[in-house]
């Protein structure tokens, strides 16, 4: 197994909280809540009772994964985005037939290859090729040994909701790019529900999810030495109906002086600062979001409608 780095250009973080929070409305990426502490305090929320979203997925894919494997059939090579330590792997490692490789695609470069060591060890006749690289911006396929017939990208955990429709939209176009012909994307759905189902699912009663929030201030203060206390700021995650998302926010709890380099950033109590959008989608409007790109083949859900796992094809 031989790890290939793709570029990262993490050196733009700091660019990109400064210009974040000089913003009027103030707000930081989400993808800086996964650092290391962040991604043990994300696994927690998986299993946290209040999100369904994991479990509903696992069981979605357990009641269909023959008809998926089936679907994607012979000589796929699938690739992964946010490398799985998870279940949901398996079983599609487990279905396709004549798999032509895996290539598993994750920023973090650890867990990337703590993962892809463990699978690699339960599927020896798997070629995997682990790929360290932002998977929001564009990336190189690695070129691998067997041929293969068709890509399949896995996409899963609704991951698609942490980005804003125009950025939903960029990143299909350049999926359907990078895949081409024959090939498609399996990819998790969160969707439209009960707003008091969902607004749970981010206002744990353990408080899993408020320590995430603020966690993201934690690895700022160790990434890009700021200050932050994180006591000085609460958690707040609520259902924004007219957009159709879950926002998460930090609020001030005083007024308040952060240094950021050379930066002063001044907060007053009360000041918001957006971390995290998490969209729902209703199935026709996911199909009409992807539908410059791919076309829906097959979509599954649970029994209650509240998750989807869905196979889109390149046009
Ligand atoms: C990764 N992503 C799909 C999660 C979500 O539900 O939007 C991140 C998360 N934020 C709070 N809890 C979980």
């Amino acid at each position: 197994m031989k790890i290939a780095a793709g570029k990262i250009a993490d050196d733009n973080i700091l660019s990109e909280v400064i210009s974040g929070l000089s913003k009027k409305t103030k707000h930081l990426p989400s993808k800086l809540f996964y650092d290391k502490k962040g991604s043990k305090l994300f696994d927690r929320i998986c299993k946290l009772d209040e999100y369904y979203l994991t479990r509903t997925e696992i069981k979605i894919m357990q009641d269909n994964i023959e008809e998926m494997g089936a679907l994607l059939g012979e000589g796929t090579l699938l690739i992964e985005l946010g490398s799985g330590s998870s279940i949901k792997i398996r079983l599609l490692l487990d279905h396709i037939p004549g798999l032509a490789g895996y290539i598993p695609v994750d920023i973090s470069e650890q867990h990337l290859i703590e993962s892809a060591e463990i699978l690699n060890k339960d599927y020896p006749e798997i070629n995997i090729y682990p790929l360290v690289a932002d998977y929001t911006k564009m990336f190189e396929i690695p070129k691998i040994e067997k041929k293969y017939d068709h890509i399949a990208v896995y996409f899963p955990g609704s991951t698609i909701g942490n980005f804003t429709r125009n950025q939903a939209k960029e990143f299909l176009r350049r999926m359907a790019e990078a895949i081409g012909a024959n090939g498609g994307l399996i990819i998790g759905v969160d969707l439209k529900k009960d707003i008091s189902i969902l607004e749970s699912a981010y206002n744990d009663r353990e408080g899993v999810t408020a320590d995430f929030n603020l966690n993201i201030l934690a690895h700022l203060n160790n990434e890009l030495e700021t200050n932050f206390t994180l006591s000085n700021f609460e958690h707040i995650a609520f259902y924004n109906e007219e957009f159709s998302r879950i926002e998460m926010h930090l609020v001030s709890k005083i007024d308040q002086k952060i240094i950021l380099g050379k930066k002063e950033i001044s907060f007053e109590k009360g000041e918001h600062i957006i971390t995290e959008y998490s969209y729902k989608y209703a199935i026709k409007e996911f199909a009409e979001l992807v539908s410059d790109y791919f076309y829906v083949k097959k979509v599954w859900k649970d029994g209650n409608d509240l998750f989807s796992v869905q196979y889109l094809r390149v046009k």
